[in-house]
């Protein structure tokens, strides 16, 4: 049997879709390996969303062009959205045999059986309906307590700075009961917590001649498959969120109170430009609303600075929404042009790089503020966790998450991944609760 190396890059999906990979890898002959020396396949499954994600990459391609050197016939390819940008500019290095975007994983065996160092491959087709609903992903490097499932592909929104629905295509959402079978299938094996992902899952809908299933509806399906079985989701949209949605988490103590809502800017003037369809207010609104039904929710956020003519009246508005909304942790990241996006097109890239990375360093500073806030309120409450393995940092400590995404560490007590546990916090760090048994 051949084997095949894959690292992978970007965001859950891409975790999600290389476990689709070695799954279609598998059928087409390749085992997985984890030493890049002994791989007949090296490969990248790549992310496009920011310039220093793919200069990552072609790094990388370096790397797998010295460690093919002197074995004869190892092949160096490249997946996912970096695929799908650049195309044939990548074989044109060269350096790369094989080039498959996010929606032609199935064409691999066919690729693999043509390719050759003098006859590289491509296939970038988009789909309009390819969700991989009957592909069993092949989920062998992750802990056994968490799986992702994918219930949707693609975006069909058009925020003006992100490639994203250049790279992934049209929005699909996948078939329910597929979606349900497999968090069954999951669950029958070990599994203690399933993560429904998409890029804007509140606009999962299904419709066939039997009936109609919005998130809502399948956040309860999902949740029913058994009350051991923890829901998560992401990524949510400020837009499409509904009361529904809300209140659906709110009735099951098995979805977990956390929504990962990204504002990107707390700038109305901004926000329009982004087109990201919502004002602050209605961001603010939002968060009311989930606060107001889920005391308790995690809520956690993406943030970009600097993004086209921002002016210092728009970073403090960043600021103060995020001084008043108190996330408990953010990704946050400077504005990086994307080649063929709307805001590429319209508006110049004109924030100074020394001015951005003053806002980022900026943001980062207060959201550490009020992350620690955030952790220290909940020194002296009791949580419910789900263990995941060994804390990274001390052997004898367990880690696992609290329902509301923050990670907790604890002494063992024998505990196996997949437990549930009863703690109470006695102190936190800004990315820690420090638990112990109740
Ligand atoms: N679908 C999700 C996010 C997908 S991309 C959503 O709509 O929120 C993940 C994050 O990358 C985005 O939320 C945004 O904060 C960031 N991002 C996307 N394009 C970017 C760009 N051109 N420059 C900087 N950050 C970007
Ligand atoms: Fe990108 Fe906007 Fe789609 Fe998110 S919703 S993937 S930011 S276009
Ligand atoms: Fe990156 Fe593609 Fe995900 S651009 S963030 S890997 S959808």
């Amino acid at each position: 049997m051949k084997k095949a190396y894959i690292e992978t890059y970007g965001c859950q999906m891409n975790v999600n879709d290389s476990e689709v990979i070695f799954s279609i890898l598998k059928e087409a002959g390749y085992s997985r390996t984890e030493e890049i020396s002994e791989a007949d396949l090296i490969m990248a499954n790549t992310c496009s969303v920011r310039d220093n994600a793919e200069q990552r990459i072609w790094g990388r391609i370096e790397a797998f062009n010295q460690a093919r050197k002197g074995r004869r016939g190892v092949l160096v390819g490249i997946a996912g959205c970096m695929a799908e940008r650049l195309k044939d500019k990548l074989l044109e290095t060269g350096k790369v045999d094989l080039v498959v975007g996010p929606d032609a994983y199935r064409s691999l065996p066919r690729l693999l059986e043509a390719v050759s160092p003098d006859s590289p491959q491509i296939d970038v087709l988009l789909s309009r309906d390819e969700t991989y609903s009957d592909i069993k992903p092949l989920r062998t490097d992750r802990n056994g307590v968490s799986a992702f499932i994918s219930i949707m592909r693609g975006c069909n929104n058009v925020c003006s700075y992100c490639v994203v629905p250049y790279t992934r295509g049209a929005e699909r959402s996948r078939e329910p009961g597929s979606i349900v079978r497999e968090a069954c299938d999951v669950f029958s094996r070990g599994y203690r917590e399933v993560t429904l992902l998409g890029q804007n899952v509140d606009s999962y809908l299904w419709k066939d001649e039997k009936e109609t299933v919005n998130f809502a509806e399948l956040l309860r399906r999902v949740a029913s498959v058994s009350p051991l079985l923890r829901v998560r989701f992401a990524t949510s949209h400020p837009k499409d969120i509904s009361d529904e949605v809300i209140e659906t988490m709110a009735a099951h103590e098995n979805i977990c109170k956390h929504i990962h809502l990204p504002v990107q800017s707390g700038s109305t003037r901004m926000l329009e430009k982004m087109r990201r369809r919502y004002s602050r207010e209605w961001y603010l609104e939002r968060i009311s609303k989930i606060r107001s039904l889920i005391p308790d929710c995690g809520i956690t956020t993406d943030v970009i600075a600097g993004f086209c003519s921002e002016t210092e009246q728009d970073h403090l508005d960043t600021l103060s929404l995020m001084e008043e909304v108190g996330f408990d942790w953010a990704f946050m990241f400077a504005y990086s042009e994307r080649p063929g996006t709307l805001a590429a097109k319209q508006y110049p890239d004109d924030v100074p790089p020394e001015v951005k990375n003053r806002r980022l360093n900026e943001i980062i500073a207060l959201q550490g503020r009020k992350s620690l806030e955030r952790y220290r309120s909940w020194v002296g409450k009791r949580v419910r966790v789900l263990v995941e393995g060994p804390s990274k940092r001390n052997p004898d400590e367990l880690c696992g998450r609290a329902s509301n995404n923050m990670m907790c560490v604890f002494p063992s007590a024998g505990q196996k991944p997949g437990d549930y546990v009863e703690l109470i916090v006695n102190d936190c760090t800004s990315a820690t609760l420090i638990c112990s048994a109740i």
